[in-house]
């Protein structure tokens, strides 16, 4: 399995007039070729924040990466030039976003935006442009492609601009692709179809992918391993299995009750409470104040992360042995 992204102790801040919003504090994860890794939470949590790190478009000021790095193919992006990111954006990692229509510029053809990256970053002809056109239409499922070359954004529904925003994004052969809830804005046929043509793609091309939701129920068909974030750090890992059939963080266990299920007998039920602010996040576990668990300790010292298994990590008091000692001899009193 070669390792095409690792990312280490990541730390993002924002300086604003309210004071300093600490919006990943500490992140680590890695990703291997051909994998599909979603990062999970409510919103706020730092899943853009994180995912735009990866690509150095933090706004800086007011953003700042202050600790960490990006290990990209064995290169630290973190310590990248601006320059020398522009020849990795759109062709080594590309990235695709929520909104299909403000990615499409609405003056210019389709065929025009598909071919824009390829014609600056590869060495190719105009006709072996077109031909490379063509084809990604043909990978994202647009019928009669030589015709819809020549047609504008407003010529196509909601579900095909996403198509074509992701085809943009593969034309230059990236190994990674990064989406960030790239079917929140669609209807729930459609955003079947295009996590469907995620796997697809990636089967045919053999891209990374890192899938960025507020809703695990999205995830579910289509990542191979899951990552859960709340304020600013992952509480969470794991394979789709762990995470579905054995989360042991009470934060995934409430996200796990939230996801509308179609042979659900029992009333959906959101997370009571909100996340705490991030100017001054508490010293301990972040999610203390909504967890029904929550002891003594909790809100003093972060959880050291226990390793469940190869795949599977946690940040929780529960796990330890004096935790688990005191919730046996309550649940005996009850
Ligand atoms: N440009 C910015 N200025 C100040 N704060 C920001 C900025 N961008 C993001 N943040 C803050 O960083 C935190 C993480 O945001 P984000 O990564 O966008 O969340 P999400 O998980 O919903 O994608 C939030 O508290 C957000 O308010
Ligand atoms: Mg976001």
């Amino acid at each position: 399995m070669e390792r095409i992204l690792e990312v280490n102790d990541l730390h993002v801040t924002f300086t604003t007039y309210g004071g300093t919003v600490q919006a990943v504090r500490g992140v680590n994860f890695h990703l291997d070729r051909g994998e599909t890794l979603a990062i999970v939470g409510e919103s706020g949590c730092g899943k853009s924040v994180t995912s735009n790190a990866i690509m150095r478009l933090i706004p800086d000021p007011p953003g700042k990466i202050t600790k960490g790095s990006i290990i990209f193919k064995g290169q630290d992006l973190a310590a990248y030039s601006e320059k020398k990111m522009r020849n990795i954006r759109g062709v080594d990692i590309s990235m695709i976003f929520q909104d299909p229509m403000t990615a499409l510029n609405p003056t210019l053809t389709i065929g025009t935006q598909l071919m824009e990256g390829l014609k600056e970053h590869k060495k190719i002809t105009g006709s072996q442009a077109k031909q490379k056109a063509i084809e990604m239409m043909d990978l994202v499922g647009i019928p009669n492609p030589e015709e819809r070359l020549k047609q504008y954004p407003h010529q196509f529904s909601g579900g095909m601009r996403q198509r074509i925003v992701i085809a943009i994004a593969l034309i230059c052969d990236p190994d990674l692709l990064i989406a960030d809830e790239p079917t929140t804005a669609l209807d729930v046929t459609i955003q079947a179809q295009i996590l469907e043509l995620f796997s697809t793609i990636q089967e045919r091309t053999g891209v990374s992918i890192i899938l960025i939701t507020h809703d695990l129920g999205v995830v579910a068909k289509i990542a191979d391993r899951i990552i859960v974030m709340y304020a600013g750090k992952i509480i969470e890992s794991g394979s789709k299995r762990d995470i579905f059939y054995r989360p042991e963080h009470p934060y995934t266990k409430g996200l796990l009750n939230s996801v509308p299920r179609l042979d659900a007998k029992e009333e959906l039920k959101p997370i009571a409470g909100t996340p705490p602010d991030l100017f001054s996040p508490p010293k301990g576990c972040p999610f203390t104040a909504r967890c029904p668990f929550a002891m003594e300790v909790c809100d003093k010292v972060y959880p050291v992360s226990e390793k469940i298994s190869d795949s599977h990590q946690v940040d929780c008091w529960l796990q330890d042995e004096r935790a688990k000692q005191l919730m046996a001899a309550k649940s005996l009193q009850t």
